[in-house]
This record gives C-alpha cells, sequence and structure tokens, in this order.
C-alpha cells in the first residue's frame, strides 16, 4: 500500500502565503508528482489551493463538512459544494472538531454517510486523551468511536474510507506517540475494522497524526501498520512538507 501525506492546514494561511508555499513546492515537483501528496486547508481556500496544487496531482479537501447537504445553516459547508469544487476528501472526526465543536459520534456518522455519497473520500479521526490512556481506556475509546461513527457504512464503500488515528495528546504537542505505540493502536484498528465491522481492512490505509515531523516520520512509516501521516505543524512548511513526501516514497 502507498503511504499517503495529508497536511491538515487548520485555520492557517493566507492567499499570499499559500502562492508562496506551492511556488517552493514546484522546485520539487517530481517528489510531489510521485507522492500520495494531500492538502486540506480552509475551505476559503479550496479552489485556490486546487488550482495551485493540479500540476502536481496533489489531493485536495475539506477539514469538515456540514451534517445535512444543503438548507439553512448559516456558516456551514456542504460535502455536495467541496465534491462539485474538484475536491476529492474530507477529514472528519478531528478531535479539536470532537472537542472544541462538541462533534458526537451521532453527527460524525451522519456526516460520514452524506460525504460518501456525495462521492469524497473520508478522513475518519479518532483517539484518546491522556487521562483516557492513563486510565488504561485507549483501546475502548478508540473501539467506540470507530464502531459508532462508521455504523451502518456498506463494505463496498471502504475504499472510500481511510482513518486517522491521532492520540489528543499528542497533537501539537511536540509529544509523539512512540512508533511502537502507534503501531499497536493501528493493529488493534485493523483487528476492529476487520473483525467487528467485516470491512477489508488489509487494504485500508490507517493514518498516524500527532506531531508528526522531519524527524520522526521514517520511524513512523517502518511500522506494519501505519499507512501515513496526517500532519498539522509540519505540514505547513514547504521544506518540511516535501521531505515528508519524500519519505513516503522509501
Ligand atoms: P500536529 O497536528 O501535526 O501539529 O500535531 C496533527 C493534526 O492535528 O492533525
Amino acid at each position: 500500500m502507498r503511504n499517503f501525506i495529508v497536511g491538515n492546514w487548520k485555520m492557517y494561511k493566507t492567499r499570499s502565503e499559500i502562492e508562496h508555499f506551492f511556488k517552493e513546492l514546484e522546485r520539487s515537483a517530481d517528489i510531489v508528482k510521485h507522492s500520495e501528496a494531500w492538502i486540506a486547508p480552509q475551505s476559503i481556500h479550496l479552489d485556490l489551493v486546487r488550482e495551485l496544487s493540479a500540476p502536481m496531482g496533489v489531493q485536495v479537501g475539506s477539514q469538515n463538512v456540514a451534517a445535512a447537504t444543503e438548507g439553512a445553516f448559516t456558516g456551514e459547508v456542504s460535502s455536495v459544494a467541496v465534491a462539485d469544487m474538484g475536491c476529492s476528501f474530507t477529514i472528519l472526526g478531528h478531535s479539536e472538531r470532537r472537542a472544541i465543536f462538541h462533534e458526537t459520534d451521532a453527527t460524525l456518522n451522519q456526516k460520514l454517510h452524506l460525504s460518501i455519497k456525495a462521492g469524497l473520500t473520508v478522513i475518519f479521526c479518532c483517539g484518546e486523551t491522556l487521562e483516557e490512556r492513563e486510565k488504561g481506556e485507549a483501546e475502548s475509546v478508540v473501539r467506540h468511536q470507530l464502531v459508532e461513527g462508521l455504523k451502518g457504512l456498506d463494505k463496498t464503500y471502504c475504499h472510500h474510507l481511510m482513518i486517522a488515528y491521532e492520540p489528543v495528546w499528542a497533537i501539537g504537542t511536540g509529544r509523539t506517540a512512540s512508533p511502537t505505540q502507534a503501531q499497536e493502536m493501528h493493529g488493534f484498528i485493523r483487528k476492529v475494522l476487520m473483525d467487528e465491522m467485516s470491512f477489508p481492512a488489509k487494504e485500508m490505509p490507517i493514518l498516524y497524526g500527532g506531531s508528526v515531523k522531519t524527524s520522526n516520520i521514517d520511524a513512523l512509516l517502518q511500522q506494519p501498520d501505519i499507512n501515513g501521516a496526517l500532519v498539522g505543524g509540519a505540514s505547513l512548511k514547504p521544506e518540511d512538507y516535501l521531505i515528508l513526501c519524500k519519505a513516503s516514497l522509501k
């Protein structure tokens, strides 16, 4: 399976910063073209990023979508509009969405079905907090997020689904899960997908996220059940993003 490098730009970058990013990336366009390089900018920049990244074959997607396809939902972005703009994926269930915007398993499940129906690939995030890990609940929390969030998804749509394991304590903290800790959970996730949901889990990419950097990407990608990375901070710098893409090709 190929390794995926998905940049989650969160609420960063202006138009001119984006133009600079792709100008820098173009210097090593070949690396990007050969990689599974994906980027999720703020929704207002989806079209700009799609236009600038198209020559390098970057997949562009949103960080979230609404739990409805259209209607009187001021400030929301529809999965149908994201797909219609030529974007190919959306991230769902990021821990910041769960914690700050109180997204529940049920809402995420609704968003998942609408996104898949709209033709988007979904990167579905899961992960435990530090408190949950210390109480020995990491696996049961992740299992619950997967079973509830992916409920009702027909396995024929699994080629439109990726999982991102992001331990909350590792996001933006500089504290990465060790490759062994990450592998343990990725192996567990694959088992849940296979045994409990009857999904073709061997073919489904499971990404790791949480303080992925140029210094730890190699060790993470060497793990058998880690098929790429969902990257926040390090994806904002073109030089780092390129190193991550290069590492994904090894
Ligand atoms: P980080 O963010 O790489 O800055 O830790 C990862 C994420 O939130 O997806």
